[in-house]
């Protein structure tokens, strides 16, 4: 299953990047990772063989979520700069072959954006519909919805996506309910004027030379949307005018629905996340959601040395996605991001890394990685911050260096964002820059590695070559062309063993990763063999 239309053309080598701004490089000591930061440190990113970055949102807003709730869609919020300094970034990354996607937050907005503040008044006025609100204040129970009540002189209770502080945008509903004439049509004059100011916005940075966007909660916009029809309907509206206006730029969404949102919704790219897709979970980080609906509290992560995690159910559910969306788009598999914690390096070391980056920079797809990830930064236990919970602690200051606040900012140390890892072994790039065997440079050969071989790229064909349910190890194969990589993967603390079929392959070409030798003819067949905590990239024929 390759997939050779694969479009926009540079998301076959994308090696994404996620910068959350306030937390990446401050460059002027006020304590707060800004846009500049992020110009000066675009070589350190570079460096890595990353050559696309997404960016949290950067407009101005209250930040009672992070920036996930924007109050001026058109402005870089004062703390990262100006609208001048984005143009400069944008720029200076096109100038080092980097792209740069901005994070589109159009489910909802800030209750401090005009528009809300004009939708909130009594009075009919331009945005009245451009949010939804029931018709009685002195409903706050509408099924299925969240409203916040009591907010506003207007005659009801508006609707929100995700805090009180995020009131959703009007999309319109797939299925209104007639009893309820608030609830408005797809084809109403206020749902179709907020399609159209997506597109406004959309094209302001695309115009100033941005890349694309990552789509915030993208499945969430159509209220009693079964099987997210009409939202898919809208987002493939916005592809088609992006194919003819823009057919450079690339989306990403946050739907963790490979199924809906790239064979359906047209996205060119969806995240498997802890939400949604179980097997994402299952891959990595297991345990730690143990407790959550549909959670086992017995379960082991796949990548987990003591072997007892289970490849199928990530692959289940993997396959079925893979299978529904090759030759569409791109499946996003990320190390992590600003809303997991814990961070990928939690209980891992640098072997353990090694094989989930390996994994990683071998499949299908585009590859996410978050900032401090390729250092093995560390969740810390913070306070809440701006909305972010338990989310905070994933949140910290990028480690540079061991110069006063980790070389983030010259600010006092009480005056930053968030607290830096204080540890006296906490990882830094500093630190680990000229050693051959830190985790940064076994991931910027790993970056190297994919980059340097089409078979492992964007759409090279996947296939599996050995998983069994609680067995190991993992195989597959990739291909592209005349050339074919198998990589077999051992997460496990002890040495592992498997035959396979000696007619899959004649010959080992080249052994691109890893163990020397771990591939024996033995008979009719290959025998693998992994040591602990290892993994394999060989070129076979
Ligand atoms: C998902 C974002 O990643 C998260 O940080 C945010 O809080 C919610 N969407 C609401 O916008």
């Amino acid at each position: 299953m390759s997939n050779p239309t694969s479009k926009p053309a540079w998301l076959e080598n994308a090696v994404f990047y996620e910068i959350y701004p306030q937390s990446f490089f401050d460059s002027n000591g006020d304590g707060i990772g800004d846009l500049p930061g992020i110009i000066a440190k675009l070589d350190y990113v570079k460096s890595l063989g990353c050559n696309a970055i997404w960016l949290n949102p950067c407009f101005v807003s209250p930040f009672y979520d992070a920036g996930y709730d924007v109050a001026d869609y058109y402005k870089i919020a004062p703390r990262y700069g100006t609208n001048e300094d984005a143009r400069r970034l944008f720029e200076e990354a096109h100038k080092r072959g980097m792209r740069i996607l901005l994070d589109l937050v159009v489910g909802h907005t800030s209750i401090e954006h005009p528009w809300f503040k004009e939708s909130c008044k009594a009075e009919r006025n331009e945005y009245t519909d451009w949010y939804i609100w029931n018709d009685d204040p002195w409903r706050w129970d509408e099924p299925g919805f969240h409203v916040v009540h009591g907010y506003a002189d207007r005659h009801g209770n508006p609707l929100t996506n995700f805090f009180y502080s995020q009131p959703a945008l009007n999309f319109g509903f797939a299925h209104p309910d007639p009893r309820k004439p608030w609830q408005q049509p797809v084809t109403a004059p206020g749902p179709q004027r907020v399609r159209q100011e997506v597109k406004n916005i959309m094209r302001f940075w695309l115009e100033m030379g941005a890349d694309g966007f990552r789509v915030d909660m993208a499945g969430s916009l159509v209220k009693n949307d079964p099987g997210q029809v009409e939202t898919a309907r809208f987002w493939r509206w916005i592809r088609d005018w992006l194919d003819e206006e823009f057919p450079e730029a690339a989306m990403v969404s946050e739907w963790s629905n490979p199924e809906i949102a790239i064979g359906q919704a047209g996205y060119h790219m969806d995240f498997l996340l802890h939400f949604g897709m179980r097997g994402y979970n299952a891959l990595l980080r297991k345990q730690y959601y143990a407790n959550r609906p549909g959670g086992d509290p017995y379960g082991f992560a796949f990548f987990d040395k003591s072997g007892h995690g289970n490849i199928m159910e990530f692959l289940d559910e993997y396959l079925h996605h893979y299978r529904k969306t090759a030759g569409k788009g791109h499946i996003a598999i990320p190390t992590g991001n600003h809303d997991i914690n814990p961070r990928l390096a939690i209980n891992r070391d640098w072997d353990d890394l090694e094989v989930i980056y390996l994994f990683l920079m071998t499949m299908p797809g585009t590859p996410y990685i978050y900032y401090g990830d390729e250092i093995g930064m560390q969740t810390l236990n913070l306070p809440s911050k701006e909305g972010g919970y338990e989310r905070t602690g994933s949140r910290t200051p990028m480690q540079w260096s061991n110069e006063a606040n980790a070389g983030f900012s010259t600010a006092p140390r009480e005056r930053l964002y968030l607290p830096v890892d204080e540890r006296p072994d906490r990882p830094t790039v500093a630190a680990q820059e000229n050693d051959p065997n830190s985790l940064l440079n076994r991931v910027r050969r790993l970056i190297a590695l994919r980059q340097s071989h089409p078979a492992l790229q964007a759409s090279g064909a996947f296939e599996v070559v050995y998983a069994e349910a609680g067995k190991l190890p993992f195989v597959y194969q990739r291909q592209q062309g005349d050339e074919t990589v198998l990589v077999a993967l051992n997460p496990a603390a002890y040495p592992v063993e498997v035959k396979l079929d000696g007619k899959r392959f004649g010959k080992v070409v080249k052994e691109l990763y890893g163990a020397k030798n771990a591939l024996t003819r033995e008979g009719d067949g290959w025998i693998l063999r992994l040591p602990p905590v290892s993994g394999i990239a060989y070129q076979v024929a």
